[in-house]
């Protein structure tokens, strides 16, 4: 079996689809290579992700990603949020086949962008390291 049991959950019943109207945070990300695109909405207080919702139009390893890594971060602290890696969220997904990776890295980078997004628009102090240039150096396809 190519997927995981939880791959498959996920991808069959996403959690948290959809958009947060006035959302405190929005990031939007593609990958170059295969076209798909995951755009992330954040509800933030007091540092808290209260909400967070996700629309991906993409393969079902980045939904099935998306969908865990939105359960991952909502209710934790934007600097718990920070720190979840693709490795964490592919982990957490009982693995992803290696060639599927990168579709992990979808969700940890649109996530970050949310972030960015928010701190952008509030006018919060950030470390510029913590978020690299978009780039699909990730991506071994
Ligand atoms: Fe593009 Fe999975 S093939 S994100």
């Amino acid at each position: 079996m190519l997927y995981s049991e939880k791959v498959m959950d996920h991808f069959r019943n996403p959690r948290n689809v959809g958009e947060i109207e006035n959302a405190d945070g929005v990031g939007e990300v593609g990958n170059a290579k295969c076209g798909d695109i995951m755009k992330i909405y954040l509800k933030i207080e007091n540092d808290i992700i209260t909400d967070v919702k996700f629309n991906t139009f993409g393969c079902g390893s980045a939904i099935a990603s998306s969908s865990m890594a939105t359960e991952m971060i909502k209710g934790k602290p934007i600097s718990e949020a920070l720190e979840l890696t693709n490795k964490a969220v592919a982990e957490a997904l009982d693995g992803l086949p290696a060639h599927k990776l990168h579709c992990s890295v979808l969700a940890e980078e649109a996530i970050k962008a949310a972030i960015k997004d928010y701190y952008d628009r509030n006018g919060i102090e950030y470390d510029h390291s913590l978020f690299p240039e978009e780039s699909c150096a990730h991506c071994h396809e």
